[in-house]
């Protein structure tokens, strides 16, 4: 009886020096006939009982040899196993290979040349404002003294929301003014940027949707010389230190004198000629001292307090700055556009 149990150890401690484990597979069926939980190994300890008493450490000692057998085995493997399969796959790596391009997004070009014009008037003082972009008339037009009978208001030029002459979307950052201005009592040093809507066609040179930039300053005892000085700094920042600015009068119903700004960008070649209209300067924004009935609109006392304003396109410059010759590029969103200005911010 107890022989059988010894040519049994024999014939399990032969076998596991036989078995080949050439797979994950074979491994896995190999842990479970002599490590699982119920493994084979297991029910021969309990023949100890049926063991003769003289045999019975002898028996003791190869059983746990049988054991320590299969675990040697199984985890001699698994690590054989593992590394080749670590090997493998680092074989399969082509360090000569050239490599492939990771595409980062980038900014949008409005985006950089709008956030290039904040951070200039962030850095004398100016706060960001934003307002809405579907408007009512009276924001829009009423309070910046645009009379009912002003060309802007035409459906010809203004996007009203269907069944509504009072709703609509708003033409010029200029709204935002009569925004800040109703909520707020001065000193106000505000800077707008925001989308904006016309009702035009859609060119190389115009869209029905583009972005502005308004400024608003209002204190005691704000002149015209302030402003002026105040452009005179935003040029020389965005355009170069020693570019030179002028003031032309111009007209807009919510500012008193009103004016509009040029920079010289000069005539050194074919691109500045066609550019500039042969002049050499560049129209930049539009201007102006704070109508005062545009402050009373707004409960802002005329006679205390002055102020001035002003409202620039993004598009025209970024369209100068970056080079590029078709406004609808700015809108349509080609990978292979945006893409080159990747890195730029
Ligand atoms: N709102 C004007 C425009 O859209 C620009 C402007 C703003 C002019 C503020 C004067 C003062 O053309």
């Amino acid at each position: 009886m107890s022989a059988d149990v010894f040519q049994q150890i024999e014939d399990l401690l032969q076998e596991i020096s036989n078995t080949q484990l050439g797979d994950a597979e074979a491994l896995e069926a190999f842990r479970i006939r002599f490590l699982g939980s119920k493994n084979i190994v297991k029910p021969i300890f309990g023949q100890i009982r049926n063991v003769e008493n003289e045999r019975k450490k002898e028996f003791g000692q190869k059983v746990n040899a049988l054991k320590q057998a299969a675990e040697a085995k199984f985890q001699s493997e698994q690590q054989q196993m593992a590394s080749a399969a670590k090997k493998e796959k680092s074989a399969s790596i082509d360090l000569s290979l050239p490599p492939t391009e990771e595409f980062t997004g980038s900014r949008h070009p409005i985006s950089i040349v709008m956030n290039r014009i904040i951070g200039i008037f962030e850095r004398i003082g100016f706060t960001v404002a934003e307002e809405r972009e579907i408007e009512d008339d009276w924001h829009n037009f009423t309070a910046m003294n645009t009379p009912d009978d002003h060309p802007a208001r035409d459906m010809q030029d203004t996007f009203y929301l269907k069944n509504s002459v009072e709703r609509l979307l708003r033409t010029h950052t200029s709204s935002v003014q009569s925004r800040v201005m109703t909520s707020t009592q001065p000193p106000i040093r505000i800077i707008a940027p925001g989308r904006v809507y016309r009702n035009e066609t859609i060119s190389a040179r115009s869209h029905c949707q583009f972005h502005q930039v308004e400024g608003l300053f209002i204190d005691e005892k704000v002149s015209f010389a302030d402003m002026k000085q105040t452009l005179l700094y935003f040029a020389r920042e965005m355009y170069g230190a020693k570019t030179d600015i002028r003031l032309r009068p111009s007209y807009f119903p919510f500012t008193e004198p009103s004016a509009e700004m040029d920079v010289y960008w000069g005539l050194q070649d074919e691109n500045a000629y066609r550019i500039t209209k042969g002049t050499g300067w560049l129209e930049i924004l539009g201007c102006g001292m704070v109508d005062p009935n545009v402050l009373e609109n707004c409960k802002i006392d005329p006679d205390k307090y002055s102020g001035y304003a002003f409202g620039m396109g993004i598009e025209r410059q970024a369209m100068l700055l970056h080079r590029i010759n078709d406004i609808r590029l700015l809108f349509e969103n080609d990978v292979r556009f945006l893409k080159q200005f990747n890195g730029v911010v």
